[in-house]
Protein backbone atom coordinates (compact mmCIF):
# COMPACT_ATOMS: atom_id res chain seq x y z
CA UNK A 1 0.00 0.00 0.00
CA UNK A 2 1.23 3.50 -0.42
CA UNK A 3 2.82 5.60 2.40
CA UNK A 4 -0.07 8.15 3.77
CA UNK A 5 1.10 11.74 3.94
CA UNK A 6 1.84 12.12 7.98
CA UNK A 7 4.68 15.00 7.37
CA UNK A 8 2.65 17.63 9.33
CA UNK A 9 2.32 16.00 12.56
CA UNK A 10 4.79 13.76 13.77
CA UNK A 11 4.15 11.28 16.95
CA UNK A 12 7.31 12.14 18.28
CA UNK A 13 5.70 16.16 18.81
CA UNK A 14 3.55 13.96 21.89
CA UNK A 15 6.70 12.85 23.56
CA UNK A 16 7.91 9.60 23.82
CA UNK A 17 5.63 8.37 26.68
CA UNK A 18 2.55 9.46 24.94
CA UNK A 19 0.05 6.30 24.73
CA UNK A 20 -1.36 5.90 21.61
CA UNK A 21 -4.21 3.00 21.32
CA UNK A 22 -7.38 1.55 19.99
CA UNK A 23 -10.66 1.02 21.35
CA UNK A 24 -13.36 -1.68 20.91
CA UNK A 25 -16.35 -3.19 23.24
CA UNK A 26 -17.06 -6.85 23.56
CA UNK A 27 -21.18 -6.44 22.64
CA UNK A 28 -20.14 -3.60 19.76
CA UNK A 29 -17.74 -6.55 18.21
CA UNK A 30 -17.89 -10.24 19.03
CA UNK A 31 -20.97 -11.97 18.65
CA UNK A 32 -20.99 -15.74 19.44
CA UNK A 33 -23.82 -14.16 21.90
CA UNK A 34 -24.84 -17.99 23.43
CA UNK A 35 -21.65 -19.62 22.63
CA UNK A 36 -19.46 -21.59 24.96
CA UNK A 37 -21.63 -21.40 27.89
CA UNK A 38 -22.24 -17.20 27.31
CA UNK A 39 -26.03 -16.33 29.50
CA UNK A 40 -27.48 -13.39 28.28
CA UNK A 41 -26.82 -10.02 28.58
CA UNK A 42 -29.03 -6.64 29.00
CA UNK A 43 -27.75 -5.88 25.37
CA UNK A 44 -28.59 -9.50 23.96
CA UNK A 45 -32.65 -8.94 25.30
CA UNK A 46 -33.02 -5.20 24.08
CA UNK A 47 -31.59 -6.30 20.63
CA UNK A 48 -34.08 -9.00 20.37
CA UNK A 49 -36.98 -6.54 20.91
CA UNK A 50 -38.32 -5.10 17.99
CA UNK A 51 -38.59 -1.59 17.17
CA UNK A 52 -35.51 -1.09 19.25
CA UNK A 53 -32.51 -0.60 17.03
CA UNK A 54 -32.25 0.79 13.85
CA UNK A 55 -33.09 -1.22 11.06
CA UNK A 56 -33.51 -3.96 12.62
CA UNK A 57 -29.99 -4.81 13.54
CA UNK A 58 -29.01 -7.42 16.08
CA UNK A 59 -25.74 -8.44 17.60
CA UNK A 60 -26.25 -12.07 17.48
CA UNK A 61 -22.45 -12.05 14.74
CA UNK A 62 -21.35 -8.57 14.86
CA UNK A 63 -17.85 -8.57 13.67
CA UNK A 64 -17.03 -12.27 14.96
CA UNK A 65 -14.53 -11.11 16.70
CA UNK A 66 -15.18 -14.21 19.05
CA UNK A 67 -13.99 -16.50 15.68
CA UNK A 68 -11.76 -13.72 14.22
CA UNK A 69 -9.91 -12.46 17.05
CA UNK A 70 -6.30 -13.35 16.04
CA UNK A 71 -6.85 -11.97 12.20
CA UNK A 72 -7.73 -8.61 14.49
CA UNK A 73 -4.90 -9.08 16.37
CA UNK A 74 -3.01 -9.36 13.07
CA UNK A 75 -4.05 -6.04 11.54
CA UNK A 76 -3.87 -4.22 15.05
CA UNK A 77 -0.19 -5.63 14.68
CA UNK A 78 -0.26 -4.37 11.09
CA UNK A 79 -0.89 -0.86 11.75
CA UNK A 80 1.89 -0.50 14.68
CA UNK A 81 -0.78 0.22 17.12
CA UNK A 82 0.74 -0.51 20.71
CA UNK A 83 -1.95 -0.77 22.76
CA UNK A 84 -5.22 -2.52 22.46
CA UNK A 85 -8.58 -1.81 24.39
CA UNK A 86 -11.51 -4.38 24.94
CA UNK A 87 -13.98 -5.16 27.15
CA UNK A 88 -14.72 -8.07 29.17
CA UNK A 89 -18.40 -9.40 28.86
CA UNK A 90 -19.89 -10.49 32.30
CA UNK A 91 -22.13 -12.85 31.45
CA UNK A 92 -19.39 -14.70 29.42
CA UNK A 93 -17.58 -15.67 31.86
CA UNK A 94 -20.52 -15.61 34.56
CA UNK A 95 -23.26 -16.37 32.88
CA UNK A 96 -25.78 -15.36 35.58
CA UNK A 97 -24.28 -12.35 36.58
CA UNK A 98 -22.58 -14.41 39.80
CA UNK A 99 -20.77 -17.58 40.51
CA UNK A 100 -20.53 -20.27 39.00
CA UNK A 101 -17.97 -18.76 36.60
CA UNK A 102 -18.15 -20.28 32.73
CA UNK A 103 -14.40 -21.66 32.63
CA UNK A 104 -14.83 -21.82 28.45
CA UNK A 105 -15.37 -17.77 28.83
CA UNK A 106 -12.28 -17.62 30.64
CA UNK A 107 -10.37 -19.37 28.21
CA UNK A 108 -11.31 -17.38 25.67
CA UNK A 109 -10.22 -13.77 26.92
CA UNK A 110 -6.84 -15.92 28.17
CA UNK A 111 -6.11 -16.71 24.32
CA UNK A 112 -6.93 -13.02 23.58
CA UNK A 113 -4.81 -11.67 26.09
CA UNK A 114 -1.75 -14.06 25.64
CA UNK A 115 -2.22 -13.65 21.39
CA UNK A 116 -1.65 -9.89 22.14
CA UNK A 117 1.00 -10.33 24.77
CA UNK A 118 2.43 -12.47 22.02
CA UNK A 119 2.45 -10.11 19.32
CA UNK A 120 3.82 -7.47 21.97
CA UNK A 121 0.52 -4.98 22.28
CA UNK A 122 -0.49 -4.10 25.95
CA UNK A 123 -3.98 -5.04 27.05
CA UNK A 124 -6.42 -3.02 28.13
CA UNK A 125 -9.55 -4.44 29.95
CA UNK A 126 -12.59 -2.29 30.30
CA UNK A 127 -14.49 -4.47 32.85
CA UNK A 128 -18.10 -3.08 32.32
CA UNK A 129 -18.99 -1.48 28.78
CA UNK A 130 -23.18 -1.79 29.44
CA UNK A 131 -23.75 -5.35 29.03
CA UNK A 132 -25.16 -6.54 32.46
CA UNK A 133 -26.13 -10.43 32.85
CA UNK A 134 -29.17 -10.28 32.19
CA UNK A 135 -30.37 -11.98 35.06
CA UNK A 136 -28.98 -9.49 37.22
CA UNK A 137 -31.42 -7.25 35.25
CA UNK A 138 -34.44 -9.50 36.45
CA UNK A 139 -33.32 -8.65 39.89
CA UNK A 140 -33.17 -5.22 39.13
CA UNK A 141 -29.52 -4.38 37.62
CA UNK A 142 -28.47 -1.30 38.65
CA UNK A 143 -31.23 0.09 39.95
CA UNK A 144 -30.89 -2.34 42.94
CA UNK A 145 -28.23 -2.01 45.44
CA UNK A 146 -26.51 -5.36 45.55
CA UNK A 147 -25.54 -4.26 42.07
CA UNK A 148 -22.24 -3.18 43.75
CA UNK A 149 -21.52 -6.58 45.57
CA UNK A 150 -22.43 -8.61 42.09
CA UNK A 151 -19.69 -6.05 40.36
CA UNK A 152 -17.76 -6.58 42.67
CA UNK A 153 -17.63 -10.90 42.63
CA UNK A 154 -17.37 -10.22 38.88
CA UNK A 155 -13.96 -7.44 39.30
CA UNK A 156 -12.37 -10.44 41.28
CA UNK A 157 -12.62 -13.32 39.00
CA UNK A 158 -11.47 -10.68 36.56
CA UNK A 159 -8.53 -10.05 38.79
CA UNK A 160 -7.57 -12.85 39.53
CA UNK A 161 -7.73 -15.12 36.59
CA UNK A 162 -6.12 -12.05 34.31
CA UNK A 163 -4.40 -10.01 36.44
CA UNK A 164 -0.94 -11.93 36.15
CA UNK A 165 -0.36 -10.61 32.88
CA UNK A 166 -2.98 -7.81 32.59
CA UNK A 167 -1.16 -4.14 33.90
CA UNK A 168 -4.10 -1.69 32.79
CA UNK A 169 -7.70 -1.36 33.68
CA UNK A 170 -10.75 0.75 33.39
CA UNK A 171 -13.32 -0.41 35.66
CA UNK A 172 -16.68 1.27 33.93
CA UNK A 173 -17.23 2.71 30.79
CA UNK A 174 -19.44 5.91 30.41
CA UNK A 175 -21.81 5.51 33.27
CA UNK A 176 -23.35 8.84 32.16
CA UNK A 177 -24.68 7.38 28.72
CA UNK A 178 -25.74 4.15 29.87
CA UNK A 179 -27.65 5.38 33.15
CA UNK A 180 -28.61 7.93 30.90
CA UNK A 181 -29.78 6.09 27.82
CA UNK A 182 -30.85 2.57 29.68
CA UNK A 183 -32.23 3.51 33.21
CA UNK A 184 -33.94 7.21 32.19
CA UNK A 185 -34.86 7.65 28.95
CA UNK A 186 -34.82 4.05 27.83
CA UNK A 187 -33.56 4.10 24.51
CA UNK A 188 -30.76 1.84 25.72
CA UNK A 189 -30.71 -1.69 27.46
CA UNK A 190 -32.38 -1.91 29.46
CA UNK A 191 -34.95 0.28 28.68
CA UNK A 192 -35.91 0.95 32.06
CA UNK A 193 -37.03 4.99 32.33
CA UNK A 194 -37.95 7.49 34.83
CA UNK A 195 -35.98 9.80 37.47
CA UNK A 196 -35.92 7.00 40.53
CA UNK A 197 -34.60 4.28 37.95
CA UNK A 198 -32.04 6.86 36.38
CA UNK A 199 -30.68 8.02 40.11
CA UNK A 200 -30.75 4.63 41.89
CA UNK A 201 -28.49 3.27 39.39
CA UNK A 202 -26.09 6.31 39.04
CA UNK A 203 -25.57 6.48 42.68
CA UNK A 204 -24.84 2.38 42.67
CA UNK A 205 -22.91 2.44 39.62
CA UNK A 206 -20.41 5.15 41.18
CA UNK A 207 -20.58 2.98 44.21
CA UNK A 208 -19.33 0.46 41.92
CA UNK A 209 -16.61 1.86 40.78
CA UNK A 210 -15.40 2.94 43.77
CA UNK A 211 -15.51 -0.47 45.17
CA UNK A 212 -14.58 -2.68 41.68
CA UNK A 213 -11.72 -0.46 41.63
CA UNK A 214 -10.73 -1.18 45.18
CA UNK A 215 -11.04 -4.83 44.54
CA UNK A 216 -8.43 -4.40 41.45
CA UNK A 217 -6.08 -2.76 43.96
CA UNK A 218 -6.27 -5.64 46.60
CA UNK A 219 -5.79 -8.03 44.22
CA UNK A 220 -3.45 -6.57 41.76
CA UNK A 221 -1.77 -3.86 43.72
CA UNK A 222 0.42 -2.88 41.01
CA UNK A 223 -2.14 -2.24 38.58
CA UNK A 224 -2.84 1.16 36.32
CA UNK A 225 -6.48 1.34 37.54
CA UNK A 226 -8.81 4.05 35.38
CA UNK A 227 -12.14 4.21 34.28
CA UNK A 228 -13.66 6.12 31.51
CA UNK A 229 -15.92 9.11 31.56
CA UNK A 230 -18.45 10.73 28.38
CA UNK A 231 -17.67 14.29 28.54
CA UNK A 232 -18.10 17.63 26.19
CA UNK A 233 -17.61 20.88 25.92
CA UNK A 234 -20.80 23.15 26.34
CA UNK A 235 -21.56 26.23 24.98
CA UNK A 236 -24.81 28.46 25.83
CA UNK A 237 -27.05 29.08 22.03
CA UNK A 238 -26.84 32.81 23.58
CA UNK A 239 -25.49 35.23 26.40
CA UNK A 240 -28.70 36.18 28.00
CA UNK A 241 -28.50 35.10 31.51
CA UNK A 242 -31.13 31.88 31.36
CA UNK A 243 -29.45 30.17 28.64
CA UNK A 244 -25.79 30.51 30.51
CA UNK A 245 -27.89 29.23 33.74
CA UNK A 246 -29.13 26.53 31.50
CA UNK A 247 -25.37 25.62 29.99
CA UNK A 248 -24.72 25.50 33.49
CA UNK A 249 -26.83 22.75 34.44
CA UNK A 250 -26.16 20.54 30.85
CA UNK A 251 -22.70 20.78 31.93
CA UNK A 252 -22.96 19.91 35.33
CA UNK A 253 -25.02 16.78 33.94
CA UNK A 254 -22.71 15.82 31.19
CA UNK A 255 -19.17 16.63 32.77
CA UNK A 256 -19.73 16.70 36.28
CA UNK A 257 -21.88 14.26 38.29
CA UNK A 258 -20.51 10.76 37.84
CA UNK A 259 -16.52 11.75 37.85
CA UNK A 260 -16.70 14.59 40.99
CA UNK A 261 -18.26 11.90 43.81
CA UNK A 262 -15.10 9.75 42.19
CA UNK A 263 -12.45 12.29 43.00
CA UNK A 264 -13.63 12.89 46.61
CA UNK A 265 -16.34 16.15 45.66
CA UNK A 266 -19.48 14.68 45.87
CA UNK A 267 -22.51 15.18 43.80
CA UNK A 268 -22.63 18.50 42.29
CA UNK A 269 -26.07 18.92 44.19
CA UNK A 270 -25.82 23.31 44.34
CA UNK A 271 -25.77 23.24 40.50
CA UNK A 272 -28.43 20.56 39.81
CA UNK A 273 -30.76 20.28 42.16
CA UNK A 274 -32.52 17.35 40.63
CA UNK A 275 -29.49 15.09 42.42
CA UNK A 276 -31.20 16.33 45.75
CA UNK A 277 -33.25 13.40 45.08
CA UNK A 278 -30.00 11.26 45.43
CA UNK A 279 -30.32 11.87 49.47
CA UNK A 280 -32.82 8.90 49.20
CA UNK A 281 -30.75 6.38 48.04
CA UNK A 282 -27.28 7.53 49.44
CA UNK A 283 -26.91 5.44 52.70
CA UNK A 284 -24.69 6.15 55.94
CA UNK A 285 -21.01 6.06 55.32
CA UNK A 286 -21.86 6.01 51.31
CA UNK A 287 -20.44 9.49 50.38
CA UNK A 288 -16.52 8.42 51.60
CA UNK A 289 -17.35 4.99 49.85
CA UNK A 290 -17.61 6.61 46.21
CA UNK A 291 -13.75 8.04 45.95
CA UNK A 292 -10.75 5.89 44.74
CA UNK A 293 -7.79 7.31 43.64
CA UNK A 294 -7.63 6.65 39.90
CA UNK A 295 -4.14 6.39 38.28
CA UNK A 296 -5.88 7.79 35.23
CA UNK A 297 -9.19 9.15 34.13
CA UNK A 298 -10.33 8.18 30.37
CA UNK A 299 -11.85 10.87 28.64
CA UNK A 300 -14.17 10.36 25.82
CA UNK A 301 -14.99 13.46 23.73
CA UNK A 302 -16.61 13.33 20.46
CA UNK A 303 -17.77 17.17 19.89
CA UNK A 304 -19.58 20.08 21.87
CA UNK A 305 -23.03 20.38 22.76
CA UNK A 306 -24.98 24.15 22.70
CA UNK A 307 -27.63 24.54 25.21
CA UNK A 308 -30.67 26.85 25.02
CA UNK A 309 -32.70 27.51 28.46
CA UNK A 310 -36.01 25.39 27.70
CA UNK A 311 -39.20 25.19 30.44
CA UNK A 312 -40.87 22.30 28.87
CA UNK A 313 -37.75 19.66 29.39
CA UNK A 314 -37.96 18.33 33.24
CA UNK A 315 -35.76 18.71 35.48
CA UNK A 316 -32.77 20.03 33.90
CA UNK A 317 -34.98 23.27 31.91
CA UNK A 318 -32.54 22.99 28.92
CA UNK A 319 -32.44 21.80 25.68
CA UNK A 320 -29.44 20.49 23.23
CA UNK A 321 -29.35 22.38 19.68
CA UNK A 322 -28.62 19.86 17.12
CA UNK A 323 -25.94 20.29 14.95
CA UNK A 324 -28.88 19.75 11.85
CA UNK A 325 -30.46 22.66 13.09
CA UNK A 326 -27.47 24.76 13.73
CA UNK A 327 -26.36 24.03 10.03
CA UNK A 328 -22.87 23.07 11.12
CA UNK A 329 -21.57 19.66 9.36
CA UNK A 330 -22.08 16.54 11.45
CA UNK A 331 -20.89 12.97 11.60
CA UNK A 332 -23.51 10.22 10.76
CA UNK A 333 -24.69 10.79 14.42
CA UNK A 334 -25.73 13.86 14.30
CA UNK A 335 -22.50 15.05 16.43
CA UNK A 336 -21.04 18.62 14.95
CA UNK A 337 -17.41 18.05 14.11
CA UNK A 338 -15.99 20.71 16.34
CA UNK A 339 -12.08 19.37 17.41
CA UNK A 340 -11.80 22.25 19.58
CA UNK A 341 -14.12 20.67 21.73
CA UNK A 342 -10.90 17.97 22.54
CA UNK A 343 -8.86 21.28 23.93
CA UNK A 344 -11.23 22.65 25.39
CA UNK A 345 -12.62 19.16 28.12
CA UNK A 346 -8.70 18.99 28.57
CA UNK A 347 -8.35 22.13 30.28
CA UNK A 348 -11.55 22.21 31.92
CA UNK A 349 -10.41 18.46 33.30
CA UNK A 350 -6.99 19.66 34.17
CA UNK A 351 -8.47 21.74 36.99
CA UNK A 352 -9.24 19.01 38.62
CA UNK A 353 -6.66 16.47 40.87
CA UNK A 354 -6.10 13.85 38.34
CA UNK A 355 -3.30 11.79 37.73
CA UNK A 356 -3.21 11.26 34.61
CA UNK A 357 -5.75 11.62 31.42
CA UNK A 358 -5.89 9.57 28.75
CA UNK A 359 -8.34 10.21 25.89
CA UNK A 360 -9.71 7.02 25.98
CA UNK A 361 -12.22 7.50 23.02
CA UNK A 362 -12.38 9.72 20.18
CA UNK A 363 -13.21 8.98 16.47
CA UNK A 364 -16.30 9.67 14.01
CA UNK A 365 -18.76 7.63 12.27
CA UNK A 366 -18.58 8.83 8.16
CA UNK A 367 -20.07 6.84 5.39
CA UNK A 368 -17.91 4.85 3.68
CA UNK A 369 -17.49 4.09 0.18
CA UNK A 370 -15.90 0.53 -0.90
CA UNK A 371 -14.03 1.30 -4.42
CA UNK A 372 -11.87 -1.34 -5.99
CA UNK A 373 -10.70 -2.95 -2.67
CA UNK A 374 -9.98 0.79 -1.01
CA UNK A 375 -12.01 3.18 1.46
CA UNK A 376 -10.98 6.65 1.29
CA UNK A 377 -12.62 7.67 4.29
CA UNK A 378 -10.93 11.10 4.08
CA UNK A 379 -13.16 13.18 6.39
CA UNK A 380 -12.69 10.42 9.51
CA UNK A 381 -8.72 11.05 8.97
CA UNK A 382 -9.50 14.60 8.62
CA UNK A 383 -11.51 14.67 11.80
CA UNK A 384 -8.46 12.24 13.64
CA UNK A 385 -5.85 14.59 12.54
CA UNK A 386 -7.56 17.27 13.48
CA UNK A 387 -8.02 16.31 17.10
CA UNK A 388 -4.44 15.39 17.12
CA UNK A 389 -3.27 18.96 16.78
CA UNK A 390 -6.19 19.94 19.41
CA UNK A 391 -4.06 17.67 22.34
CA UNK A 392 -0.92 19.22 20.76
CA UNK A 393 -2.31 22.63 21.52
CA UNK A 394 -3.06 21.72 24.80
CA UNK A 395 0.01 19.75 25.32
CA UNK A 396 2.15 22.76 24.63
CA UNK A 397 0.23 25.09 27.54
CA UNK A 398 0.92 22.73 29.81
CA UNK A 399 -2.42 20.58 30.03
CA UNK A 400 -1.78 17.17 31.06
CA UNK A 401 -2.98 13.83 28.44
CA UNK A 402 -1.15 11.25 28.59
CA UNK A 403 -2.58 9.47 25.89
CA UNK A 404 -5.11 8.96 22.63
CA UNK A 405 -7.28 5.86 21.54
CA UNK A 406 -9.25 5.79 18.42
CA UNK A 407 -12.72 4.39 18.52
CA UNK A 408 -12.66 1.75 16.97
CA UNK A 409 -10.52 -0.31 15.53
CA UNK A 410 -13.32 -1.83 13.36
CA UNK A 411 -16.72 -0.83 12.22
CA UNK A 412 -19.13 -2.08 14.46
CA UNK A 413 -22.55 -2.58 16.39
CA UNK A 414 -23.39 1.08 17.22
CA UNK A 415 -25.53 0.19 20.01
CA UNK A 416 -29.16 1.79 18.89
CA UNK A 417 -27.71 2.82 15.34
CA UNK A 418 -26.84 -0.76 14.50
CA UNK A 419 -24.25 -1.02 11.90
CA UNK A 420 -25.29 2.24 9.87
CA UNK A 421 -22.45 4.37 12.27
CA UNK A 422 -19.22 3.20 10.97
CA UNK A 423 -16.25 3.98 13.21
CA UNK A 424 -13.78 1.51 12.44
CA UNK A 425 -10.25 2.44 11.06
CA UNK A 426 -11.29 -0.86 9.58
CA UNK A 427 -13.67 -1.87 7.24
CA UNK A 428 -15.67 -4.63 7.90
CA UNK A 429 -18.43 -5.88 5.18
CA UNK A 430 -21.06 -7.66 7.72
CA UNK A 431 -22.28 -10.77 5.13
CA UNK A 432 -18.65 -11.48 4.39
CA UNK A 433 -16.81 -10.41 7.36
CA UNK A 434 -13.82 -9.41 5.12
CA UNK A 435 -11.65 -6.37 6.29
CA UNK A 436 -10.31 -4.11 4.42
CA UNK A 437 -7.91 -1.47 6.07
CA UNK A 438 -9.01 2.32 5.52
CA UNK A 439 -7.29 5.15 4.27
CA UNK A 440 -7.58 6.45 7.87
CA UNK A 441 -6.02 3.53 9.48
CA UNK A 442 -3.54 3.76 6.95
CA UNK A 443 -2.82 7.12 7.88
CA UNK A 444 -2.57 5.83 11.63
CA UNK A 445 -0.75 3.29 10.72
CA UNK A 446 2.20 5.19 9.25
CA UNK A 447 2.45 7.93 11.70
CA UNK A 448 2.56 5.33 14.26
CA UNK A 449 5.92 3.76 12.21
C1 LIG B 1 -18.99 5.68 23.45
C2 LIG B 1 -19.06 4.23 23.79
O1 LIG B 1 -18.17 3.89 24.81
C3 LIG B 1 -18.90 3.31 22.60
O2 LIG B 1 -19.41 2.08 22.96
C4 LIG B 1 -19.58 3.92 21.39
O3 LIG B 1 -19.61 3.04 20.32
C5 LIG B 1 -18.85 5.18 21.02
N1 LIG B 1 -18.81 6.10 22.13
C6 LIG B 1 -19.41 5.90 19.79
O4 LIG B 1 -20.71 6.26 20.05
Amino acid sequence: MNKVDTSFLHKDQFGQDFLWGVSTAAFQIEGAHDADGKGSSIWDVFTSQKGKIKNGHHALTACDFYNSYQNDIDLINELNIPNFRFSISWSRIMPTGTHPVNQAGIDYYNKIIDSLLASGIEPWITLYHWDLPHDLEVKGGWTNRESVKWFSEYVEVCAQNFGDRVKNWMVINEPSVFTGAGYFLGIHAPGKKGITNYLKAMHHVTLATASGAKTLRKLIPEANIGTTFSCTHIEPFSQTPKDIEAAKRVDTLLNRTFIEPILGLGYPQADLPVLKKLNNYILEDDLNNLAFDFDFIGLQCYTREVVKSSLLIPYIGAELISAEKRNVIATDMGWEVYPPALYHVLKKFNSYNIKKIIITENGAAFPDVLQNGKVYDIKRTHYIQDHLEQILKAKKEGYNVDGYFVWSLTDNFEWAEGYNARFGLIHVDFDTQQRTIKHSGLWFRDFLS
